[in-house]
């Protein structure tokens, strides 16, 4: 497994910032999410630091889909980041921790009235419309509500990501946006501009989810503003505001080879720059909105070993304490992770195992084919690079309890999420 930052190995056993995941394990039990803050604090830094331009304001957005709690909430309050919402829900918990509605930016496809309505009575700065349907009960909303809120129009500009078929959003038959491909567009766009209750300023698309070719993204970001150049032309409308989204790689497994933001973000902002010259655009300000990239590394799972079994065809199972009740990934995308053993770090990996939950489900896999040391039951496994869409996506299936969640930062950690308990998953249930 490759060792984040953090992760060091002291006396034959990984370790935490110092931390022994064998103490961690008995202190709050297992499966538990861990979670490094320092590391996540440097990359919202570093991607503040270089998604800047001397031309127009910046702004990175986290995308909150990729991790959402109270405490994660928080950090984003005190950083420079804002918040990519897509529900009601995600605004309350952003809100319940002290994130400025003003920059916050609601996405979503299918927003409720009732969504909108409570976006605009909190003030979120900017509704990302999706579609013509949403854009005139939005006009209705805002016009009964007194309100003129900022808008962009969700734009898919047909450009093909390489990436799970699940998690590519701006193919042309996406249910995400409306296509530049449209005949009937530019209508619709001077119908924003012109409403009396829309404050219509440009565009957003997001092509894709971990998707580890530049060229995706300059191309993307080409045709926006290509885009964006049209649309002045047909509608006499300045465009102002251009989003640009995310789905930036990251690293699981050996396969993954991720391009170095720090590295990515200064040419992108310098292609912006250029293209929007030679494009005659006069944008004041551009967004990105990574979720996956920011917090991914930045997350590890630890669980326990359980019962060990060996099938008559050969395959050697090692049984783990949660699955994909918590980790529905593998399940979902045939997604890789790579695991170790903590207490067993330095001891020669010989056996090949399949990692399996303990959900009722033969695809509960967390991982196929992974080379270990000879486990024995109560030895501990972590799982590195589960920081997005992990927590997010956790279910009660099996009425398995949500895992903990705790922060380390540094020589400090703390429970930031409780284990759920019997008693939590039924609250909601009448007789
Ligand atoms: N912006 C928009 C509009 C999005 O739809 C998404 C992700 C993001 C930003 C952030 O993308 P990221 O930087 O995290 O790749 N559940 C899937 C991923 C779904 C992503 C959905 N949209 C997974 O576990 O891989």
């Amino acid at each position: 497994m490759k060792l984040e930052t953090y992760q060091n190995i002291v006396n034959g056993e990984l370790v935490h910032s110092g931390h022994s995941y064998q103490e961690l394990a008995n202190q709050y039990g297992t499966p538990l999410y861990i979670f490094d803050e320092a590391s996540f604090r440097k990359r919202i830094e570093s991607y503040t630091a270089n998604f800047h331009s001397d031309l127009f304001e910046t702004q990175v957005l986290f995308a909150s889909k990729s991790l959402l709690t109270k405490a994660i909430a928080k950090i984003i309050a005190i950083s420079p980041l804002g918040q990519d919402v897509v529900s009601a829900g995600e605004i309350f918990v952003g809100l319940a921790a002290g994130v400025k509605p003003d920059k916050m930016y609601f996405h979503g496809n299918n927003k409720s009235d009732e969504e909108l309505v409570y976006a605009l009575q909190n003030e979120v700065g900017t509704i990302v419309i999706d579609n013509r349907m949403e854009a005139s009960r939005l006009e209705q909303i805002a016009e009964k509500l007194n309100k003129r809120p900022k808008v962009l129009l969700r734009i898919n500009p047909g450009v093909e990501a390489h990436t799970h078929q699940y998690i590519q959003t701006a193919s042309l038959d996406s249910k995400f946006g409306e296509s530049i491909f449209d005949e009937q567009i530019f209508e619709f766009i001077t119908q924003l501009h012109e409403s009396q209750f829309l404050n219509f300023v440009g565009f957003h698309s997001h092509i894709g989810s971990q998707v580890f070719d530049r060229e995706s993204f300059f191309k993307a970001s080409l045709a926006m503003m290509e885009f964006a150049q049209t649309s002045q032309e047909k509608t006499k409308y300045r465009i102002t505001e251009i989003n640009f989204g995310g789905g930036f790689g990251v690293y699981y497994t050996k396969e993954d080879q991720p391009f170095e933001m720090a590295e990515f973000l200064p040419e992108f902002v310098q292609n912006i720059e250029k293209e929007s010259v030679r494009l005659g655009l006069k944008l004041n300000k551009i967004c990105i909105e990574p979720g996956r990239s920011l917090v991914n590394a930045s997350g590890s799972t630890l669980y326990r070993i359980g019962d060990l079994k060996d099938t008559v065809s050969g395959k050697h199972y090692l049984f783990v304490d949660g699955g994909m009740s918590d980790n529905i990934r593998p399940a979902l995308y045939q997604a890789q992770y790579e695991a170790a053993i903590t207490n067993k770090i330095t001891e020669p990996a010989t056996i090949e195992y399949t990692v399996a939950g303990k959900a009722c489900e033969s695809g509960d896999k967390l991982i196929e084919n992974i080379t270990l040391p000879q486990a024995i039951t109560g030895d501990l496994l972590l799982v590195n690079g589960t920081g997005a869409y992990n927590y997010t996506m956790a279910s009660n299936y099996n009425r398995l309890a949500r895992p903990a969640m705790i922060h380390i930062d540094g020589a400090h950690h703390r429970l930031t999420v409780k284990r759920e308990t019997f008693e939590d998953m039924m609250k909601n249930e009448l007789d």
